[in-house]
């Protein structure tokens, strides 16, 4: 039960994108890039690339036939560069040739004049000079202004969050092949059907029953292949005005370099706490740094935005958040969409606040933990909710949280050369795209003649085992055997309109109208099965393990034999089914709603030792309770959990990203390190939270994607406890991450 490709990925015969073998014709293509991060084009010549070795053709922004325009959320971003220049690595202009290695060599030949311009590349300068992505979004809960003066404890500060950089495995690559009649099908990496077949149709100038988007599965995907239709369009584009295939895979640090990261953001944050550790008050400014457009930031900034109380019940609360225009790749979406951000902010607040009441952070979280009836600032109320649960859950599990924290103090006190940091994190993470329309599945279950099923649906399948769910879900609906289900391609043409696999919605969407598709046909299978035994009560027959029931009683009646009866009597074999998330919404007025149909609890403790001589660490443990409701897949589900957290933790403590001052990208693949099995933690236990039943996903199961990513701040968190045990003469470290530079730096500079 483990991810549906298992045994293909071993052997190295999954398909993947570049795995397609060559069409007949099939030509390259590269990007000219921007060398500079802000400035104009003074003259671009491309006539000598034009006529070089293998050269098919050399494209700008104005041969494309439709409108040069691939904005996500606003239309703000050209394909090329045709005048004004917004970062380095922006495309200017395409090489098309026989071999990648040809199109490079004639790259060089392309002349570009520019005239360079001072860039913004930080979002607080950005803000104040007015460069944003779109108005600023506050939202205001209880009365925030009188609530400072109730309480006995306030702090005030600043906090920093980094990049990171997706490393899914397959870069960004698509194939398109031009078709009779003016059509394109374009294989491609991508998380989101729907918006990139618009994408390709606008550039292309087609309607979009021309294109025709076929996935099979991504080489990971994290986010950053929702949005950025760049390496997608490119080739199709190609393809249209040479009327040939043409292919577009990037290298390893063209991608490092000109696709978008995670977010870093800038925060103010302020807090006021009573004697008893109860928050009643917290304000927070949060700036993202959104890079030249705004791609899909305005949706991550609403994420944060609305996540900024995490796991904690807080009366008095005031958030503004803004999308912050800068010289820089636009960043997108990345595991948490924004979330992890918000969370960081808090918890630095916290762990401020307890140091300045002399308890233990943990105590401040237990006590504000969100219940039953709570309500979020956006003023949704609370209900089922196992922020409690998870933590309880986890005390029992991991030997006592307090028992724990005691015995990592009692050794700080005893050591001096190493010191240990302890953090529990506490995660609530809300399930529908804060954009609701997006909450739209939709599925096409076929049976065959011989009792084969195959099932379409608008999920994309990269690694997080979409399919599989899929695949288990139909299986129980119509009670065969997984064997007999198999999960097609997600293909435009086959399911219209699919929404980004993303948001972690994958499995409950598209499960969901799965499902539904399934049912419909089981109905039909049970009023044939009535027919042919005469029996006048079509709900009395079953399928149970593909052998027909008759009110309870076994038929010898087998699956294979009722479909092959089934369709010779011309019965419809065939089912679409459409489900769209009932009850959410939010008024961007007001900025009151229901945004999220359910939330995602979990609670994690994580145990580092800091070796205090060298600013190194360990990841001794970390222990998770988690609720991903009633599992579709254990197996999936933990691989899920424990992915995330890795992943997170590598975010918060050692993936670091540089830019040179005019906002060039100094990182490659040989100065980006994530996680791999030596850091893992030493210990990692990860629990499924039990009895945890959830109406409102498909078979009682909640989303898992990306809510375990939040466990990750725990290593960044526990690094602080570590590093302040050591030393606390000097301002508490809030800027994630914590590499073993910036440890050693702060133990000793
Ligand atoms: N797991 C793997 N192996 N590869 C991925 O690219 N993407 C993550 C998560 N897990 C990803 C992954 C992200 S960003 C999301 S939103 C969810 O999977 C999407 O999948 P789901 O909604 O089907 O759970
Ligand atoms: Mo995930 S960042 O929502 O693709």
């Amino acid at each position: 039960m483990r991810n549906v490709d298992m045994k293909m990925h071993i052997r190295g015969r999954s398909v993947f994108v570049d795995d397609i073998p060559a069409q007949e014709g099939l030509l390259h293509a590269v990007l000219f890039l921007s060398p500079i991060a802000k400035g104009t084009i003074e003259k671009l010549d491309i006539s000598k690339a034009n006529k070089a070795e293998g050269v098919a053709g050399v494209f700008v922004g104005k041969d494309i036939p439709g409108p040069n325009q691939i904005g996500h959320m606003i239309p703000d971003q050209p394909l090329f560069a045709e005048k004004e220049i917004q970062y380095a690595g922006q495309p200017i202009a395409m090489v098309v040739a026989e071999s990648k290695h040809l199109a490079k060599k004639a790259l060089k030949l392309i002349e570009l004049q520019v005239k360079e311009e001072e860039g913004v590349f930080e979002p607080r300068e950005a803000f104040k000079s007015g460069m944003i992505h779109a108005a600023p979004r506050v939202i205001t809960a209880g009365d925030l202004d009188s609530a400072w003066s109730k309480c006995e404890y306030i702090v005030e500060g600043k906090a920093h969050n980094g990049p990171q950089e997706h490393f899914y495995f397959e870069t960004q690559r698509a194939l398109a092949v031009p078709g009779e009649d003016d059509t394109m099908k374009v294989y491609a990496s991508v998380q989101s059907p729907g918006a990139f077949q618009h994408h390709i149709a606008e550039i292309l100038n087609i309607p979009m029953h021309k294109v025709e988007l076929e996935i099979r599965r991504l080489g990971g995907a994290f986010g950053g292949k929702e949005s950025t239709a760049i390496w997608a369009v490119a080739p199709a584009l190609a393809a249209k005005l040479l009327n040939r295939p043409v292919k577009m895979v990037l290298g390893r640090n063209e991608d490092i370099a000109t696709s978008g990261k995670r977010h870093p953001y800038e925060f103010d944050y302020k807090m006021g706490l009573d004697k008893d550790g109860k928050i009643l008050a917290y304000q927070v400014d949060l700036y993202q740094q959104a890079g030249a457009f705004a791609d899909i930031s305005l949706a991550v900034l609403g994420r944060s935005f609305l996540h900024v109380s995490s796991s904690y019940f807080i009366p008095n609360l005031k958030a503004m958040a803004v999308s912050c225009k800068t010289n820089l790749p636009s960043n997108n979406a990345f595991r948490g969409f924004g979330v992890p951000q918000g969370v960081f902010v808090i918890e630095t607040a916290i762990e401020h606040a307890s140091e300045v009441m002399g308890v233990d952070p943990s105590v401040i979280k237990r006590k504000n933990l969100l219940q039953d009836g709570d309500f979020l600032p956006y003023g949704m109320q609370l209900e089922k909710t196992n922020a409690i649960r998870c933590w309880e859950e986890l005390d029992r599990r991991s030997g006592g949280i307090a028992r724990r924290i005691k015995t990592i103090e009692a050794y700080n006190k005893a050591n001096t050369e190493t010191k240990k940091g302890i953090s529990v994190v506490p995660v609530c993470f809300g399930i529908s795209f804060a954009q609701t329309a997006l909450n739209q599945g939709s599925a096409l279950a076929n049976i065959y003649a011989d009792g084969s099923v195959s099932v379409s649906t608008g999920a994309v399948e990269m690694g997080q085992g979409v399919n599989m769910k899929i695949a288990l879900i139909a299986a129980k609906a119509l009670s065969i055997g997984k064997d007999k289900v198999r999960v097609e391609t997600t293909n435009t043409s086959r399911i219209p309109n699919a929404s980004p696999t993303s948001a972690s919605t994958g499995a409950d969407l598209n499960g969901m109208a799965a499902k539904m598709a399934c049912d419909t046909l089981y109905k039909r299978l049970q009023v044939f099965a009535a027919k042919k035994f005469n029996h006048n009560n079509p709900d009395e027959i079953s399928i149970r393990d593909e052998i027909v029931y008759l009110k309870s009683a076994k038929t010898d009646y087998k699956w294979e034999q009722l479909i092959h009866e089934a369709y010779w009597d011309r019965t419809d074999l065939g089912c679409r089914a459409f489900y769209a998330t009932p009850g959410v919404y939010i008024d961007r007025k007001t900025e009151r709603g229901r945004p999220f149909a359910y939330y995602s609890y979990g609670t994690s403790i994580t145990e580092v030792t800091l070796d205090c001589i060298r600013g190194t660490y360990d990841i001794d443990s970390v222990d998770v309770v988690h609720d991903v409701g009633v599992s579709l897949s254990h197996n999936i589900d933990k691989g899920q959990i424990e992915g995330a957290i890795i992943q997170a933790i590598g975010w918060s403590t050692m993936e670091q990203i540089k830019y040179n001052s005019k906002g060039k990208m100094l990182t490659a693949v040989n100065s980006y390190k994530i996680p791999d099995i030596k850091f893992c933690p030493k210990e990692f236990n990860v629990y499924i939270l039990e009895n945890s039943l959830n109406p409102y996903a498909v078979s009682n199961s909640k989303a898992v994607g990306e809510p375990p990513f939040i466990h990750g701040l725990g290593a960044y968190f526990a690094l602080v406890r570590a590093l302040r045990s050591f030393r606390k003469d000097k301002p508490l470290p809030a800027s994630l991450p914590i590499t073993p530079e910036k440890a050693f730096m702060y133990l000793y500079e």
